[in-house]
């Protein structure tokens, strides 16, 4: 849909701050007492700056439609590149932050832009566990610890993809003995499906020979205002969760529960991302903002509610449903503005929040948490669905 709104207000910078949503590019043409301004809509990346075949294996971009809405995936990381749904005025508008080329996704810093990440999710403390009476050495990435996964993780694994219809599309990893230092083949399978009631969702599924750790999860930073188009911190957020898990400096779980109640923790009512960011709490001061695992609260449902997001612009409102204990919520706190994310735009300081739905961070280390050992002969299955509406 191709937008061009003529207005004579002669005021050129009040109708760019109205009219630009931050993930659409504008032009303006300026007459003595007229402004035009044309918003050309999100678009998808061009698949041909998704091909590179300079690795062992290729890389490309897969397209999920349903009609209203539309999504990107690279078999880079399996990651989601784009997600393009409707505003409350219908006004396509790209979610998630993500670069327009594969070339950028394998230099720049990773910043787990749309990634699965894994072997493990988050953070195993000082890079080590013991399964089964045997300890494990895990590559360590982030200060003492290893984080999703280690030095290469799945998000910088080049998946197998198969298209299986407009609105679903696998991708296959095999994750070898030894890889990063877990044990055992693990084979994973990531299906993505764009519902026809723009609903994202994601099912994995994963076997392994020998017994190993896992933790899977989407890292997708959305922005439901449009990606980059600053703060998120005036989305109002609800987190289906009475506890969470604090942690150490380090954002390693200390291995208590403790009740979110009357805390800047406690999402249960619909509150602003930033309303309590800047108390004088020491988690806050921890996660440098909000990096913290939620407890989920238990569900009749096979999928239960994890939270509700509303873009205070767009009226774009997220509903994440899961089957996992947890979700990390991270408010964008090691966004620098230094790369150069979709649509010119800049990955600013605190412009997208991640929702990893997923099993405790640390999990191997803490007997008191929901076990994350897979057993050769079992089969992993989990599923997270993002549904999109407006309001
Ligand atoms: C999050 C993690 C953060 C940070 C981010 C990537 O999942 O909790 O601490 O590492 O990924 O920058």
């Amino acid at each position: 849909m191709n937008r061009s709104l003529l207005a004579s207000f002669g005021v050129v910078a009040v109708l760019l701050t109205g009219c630009d949503n931050g993930n659409q590019a504008s032009t303006t043409t300026t007459t003595t007492d007229t402004v035009v301004v044309k918003i050309v809509p999100a678009a998808l990346p061009d698949s041909a700056a998704f091909r590179d075949t300079t690795g062992a294996q290729a890389t490309a971009l897969y397209i999920l439609k349903n009609g209203h809405a539309q999504a990107a995936v690279t078999n880079y990381g399996a990651r989601l590149v784009s997600l393009i749904v409707p505003d409350k005025t219908g006004n396509p508008t790209d979610v998630v932050v993500g670069y327009d080329n594969i070339n950028n996704y394998l230099h720049q810093p990773d910043t787990y832009f749309g990634a699965i990440v894994g072997r493990y999710g988050n953070r195993i403390a000082k890079g080590h566990f013991k399964l089964n009476g045997k300890q494990y050495t895990l590559a360590t990435n982030d200060g003492p610890n290893t984080l999703h996964g280690g030095k290469k993780g799945f998000d910088a694994g080049i998946w197998t993809g198969k298209q299986l219809s407009d609105k679903s599309l696998q991708l296959f990893y095999l994750s070898t003995d030894g890889e990063e230092g877990y044990p055992g083949n693990l084979q994973v399978k990531v299906t993505y499906t764009l519902t026809d009631s723009n609903t994202l969702r994601v099912d994995y599924e994963a076997t392994t020979d020998k017994a190993t750790v896992l933790n899977i999860t989407n890292h997708s930073y959305f922005n439901l205002n449009g990606q980059g188009s600053g703060t998120i911190n005036d989305h109002v957020l609800q987190l289906n969760a009475d506890a969470y898990t604090p942690v150490d400096s380090t954002l390693i779980p200390t291995g208590k529960i403790e009740p979110v109640a009357g805390t800047p923790f406690d999402f249960r009512q619909p509150t602003a991302i930033g309303a309590r960011i800047n108390d004088n709490n020491q988690q806050l001061k921890f996660g440098h903002g909000y990096d913290h695992n939620f407890v989920l609260n238990k569900s009749k449902d096979s999928l239960g509610l994890a939270a509700i997001v509303q873009g205070d612009k767009s009226g774009i409102v997220l509903t994440v449903r899961t089957d996992q204990p947890g979700v990390q919520f991270y408010g964008g706190n090691f966004m620098k503005g230094t790369n150069p994310i979709k649509a010119g735009k800049k990955d600013d300081y605190r412009s997208a929040f991640c929702l990893e739905t997923q099993h405790y961070p640390d999990s191997p280390n803490e007997p008191s948490f929901p076990s994350t050992e897979l057993k050769p002969g079992e089969t992993f299955r989990s599923s997270t669905t993002f549904t999109f509406a407006t309001k």
